[in-house]
């Protein structure tokens, strides 16, 4: 089957989803809590459920200080994530108790993002690795508040705005790099499915909507080209004449046994919950991945790389255009001004003009 109809919909997805898992059943992400983290601050969304969880877990193990933040962030998780590292027995025995804070996020609020960073920025907090990890599957089209497709805004428009806005407000330091040897760095969550996109549109990327249960994964799909795009595009941007000030990596864990399909209708779920139970793995193995790409040394002096699983790949052909990537900067960076101009977002730098960090923003290419 060619790789754009691989995850085309939910059967084929679950489909080669298994196979994907099956074929990588004995490479193993490397097992290295040396890769220790110890008094670094990592920001991580999504940590409530699924890889988020596992990830945030690991983290915290090696030593790690942990910002969780999506929308059930709060003093329930923070228990919930302090009794399973001490199940695991990992801070005891590096003898540091590393601090975890919650905050209350949606992503499908542009202001919620905005609230975030301004909240990161009041409490000083200057990061040395994110994981942009939450995502969802909805089951059918719906608007937010801001007047995007919903689905869209969570795993895409979100995570732009949220990993310029980090860059712009001071909390990632690009200029660390030169100071400590460790660029700062970003860690994407994506999906294969990305493969499977349909076209991408002549006009308005960000323009999708309509769907229904039965095309959802594919505009799932299409969700995670435009952040696996968009990764490659700010890895070139912020990375300019070949020097590493903001290592950005790219990765999809594989098909697991998590709460991505619990917009699915009710009806559907007893169904759901015995194929996951049944077929996928736990998150733990991926997690495991997650969390090597944010604390290894090994990736302090490179960028814009793509793993599935835990092997490296290229992108879809699409995900590496450097026009398409020039252009969803350029329409994402519009529909951010225009926000701004509703007072919904910060104000944004104009294009091709330098941030307090001193990178080069807007599209190199016009
Ligand atoms: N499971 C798979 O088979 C699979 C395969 C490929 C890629 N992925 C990707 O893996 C990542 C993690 O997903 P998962 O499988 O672990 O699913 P999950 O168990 O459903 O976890 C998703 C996380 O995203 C957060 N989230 C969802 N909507 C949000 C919103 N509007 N605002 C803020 N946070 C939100 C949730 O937290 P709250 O509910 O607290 O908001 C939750 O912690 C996603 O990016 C997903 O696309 C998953």
């Amino acid at each position: 089957m060619s790789d754009n109809r691989r995850y085309a919909g939910a059967l084929s997805a679950i489909a080669n989803g298994i196979a994907d898992v099956w074929r990588s059943r004995r490479v193993q992400p490397p097992e290295l809590d040396s890769e220790r983290m110890d008094g670094s601050w990592c920001l991580i969304t999504g940590a409530s459920s699924g890889l988020g969880f596992e990830t945030a877990a690991i983290l915290l193990r090696r030593g790690a200080n942990l910002i969780v933040a999506s929308r059930s962030a709060g003093p329930e998780l923070l228990r919930r994530l302090r009794e399973r590292v001490v199940e695991a027995e990992g801070v005891r025995s590096a003898g540091t108790t590393p601090e975890i804070e919650a905050i209350p996020t949606d992503l499908a609020s542009l202001e919620s993002v905005e609230a975030l960073v301004t909240e990161l920025e009041r409490r000083g907090r200057r990061f040395a690795v994110v994981v942009f990890n939450a995502g969802a599957v909805a089951s059918r089209a719906r608007r937010t508040q801001d007047g995007f497709d919903e689905m869209l805004q969570i795993n895409y428009l979100s995570n732009h705005l949220l990993a310029t806005r980090l860059v712009e407000s001071g909390c990632v330091d690009l200029s660390a790099s030169a100071a400590n040897g460790r660029p700062a760095r970003f860690v994407f969550v994506s999906s294969e499915a990305h493969r499977s996109s349909p076209d991408v549109p002549e006009t308005d990327l960000l323009d999708i909507g309509g769907y229904g249960m039965r095309e959802s994964v594919r505009w799932y799909a299409y969700s995670k080209l435009l952040l696996t795009a968009f990764t490659e595009e700010l890895s070139r941007l912020y990375n300019p004449n070949d020097e590493t000030r903001l290592t950005v990596l790219t990765m999809c864990p594989g098909a697991m046994r998590t709460g991505i399909a619990g917009d699915a209708p009710g009806i559907l779920q007893p169904l759901i919950r015995l194929v996951l139970r049944l077929a996928f793995p736990g998150p733990e193995k991926s997690a495991r991945m997650v969390a090597h790409l944010a604390s290894s040394p090994r990736f302090n002096s490179t960028s814009g790389l793509y793993f599935h699983l835990s092997s490296r790949k290229e992108r879809d052909a699409r995900a590496r255009d450097p026009e398409l990537g020039a252009r969803l900067w350029r329409e994402t960076e519009g529909v951010f001004a225009d926000q701004a101009d509703r007072g919904r977002v910060t104000a944004r730098p104009p294009l091709s003009s330098f941030s307090r960090n001193g990178v080069l923003r807007g599209p190199l290419r016009t």
